[in-house]
């Protein structure tokens, strides 16, 4: 499939099941915890400044994002977890509307790719780990990005590496992509395996 991706628009933004979109183009889910860089890695790959909004209160807005490209497929932003300080409320409407992405989803059968979102410098939390095992039991295709590698200097990229690549190993899912939004390191690759997940 050939597409645009600077071809963008937000086409809705859920904060429940029923509310997502009922059109069978595929799916690309972004996921990871709130502030791991989801919103300013769409924004990256479709090279805008701020389509997707990037958050300076993070964990705020539970809900889920869908930006359609080039009229062919849907950027999914899903939202962010490991948030500190959320009430057992917002825990619950994360819980179900995050759950309700993979099993209330009419188009459910068109998630092509989870993209697993961790923090370079940090590597998985115990938060990450409950997502890719909870991702890895449902069966989706995932794909592991670290990001902020513009943060790193040369001995913990190195370290990152490792450690990132070890992630993947484990959870049986290709060799992660290295990104940063900030000097666009990772983008032509994460758009070449997006591309790919399509075929
Ligand atoms: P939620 O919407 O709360 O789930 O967060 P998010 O995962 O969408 O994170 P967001 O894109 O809003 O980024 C959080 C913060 O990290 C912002 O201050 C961004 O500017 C910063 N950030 C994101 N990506 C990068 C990156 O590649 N490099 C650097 N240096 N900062 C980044
Ligand atoms: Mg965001």
């Amino acid at each position: 499939m050939n597409v645009n991706f600077a071809r963008a628009d937000l086409r809705i933004t859920a904060g429940l099941p029923s509310q997502f979109p009922r059109d069978p183009i595929p799916q690309i889910a972004f996921s990871g915890r709130s502030n791991v860089g989801k919103s300013s890695l769409i924004n990256s790959l479709i090279g805008r400044k701020s389509l997707a909004r990037v958050s300076s209160s993070p964990g705020k807005t539970i809900t889920v994002n869908f930006y359609e490209i080039d009229r062919k497929l849907f950027f999914v932003d899903l939202p962010g977890y490991g948030y500190a300080n959320r009430s057992k409320e917002s825990q619950r409407v994360w819980q179900s509307l995050t759950d309700g992405y993979f099993t209330r989803n009419p188009n459910g059968d068109r998630i092509k790719l989870v993209v697993q979102l961790v923090d370079s410098r940090i590597g998985a939390t115990k938060d990450d780990l409950t997502m890719i095992d909870w991702l890895t039991k449902s069966g989706v295709p995932l794909l592991i990005v670290a990001t902020k590698t513009d943060k790193l200097n040369k001995t913990d990229r190195a370290e990152a590496e490792k450690v990132v690549c070890e992630l993947a190993k484990n959870c049986g899912a290709p060799a992660p992509v290295f990104y940063s939004s900030q000097t666009g390191e990772g983008k032509t690759e994460l758009l070449a395996r997006i591309a790919a997940s399509l075929e």
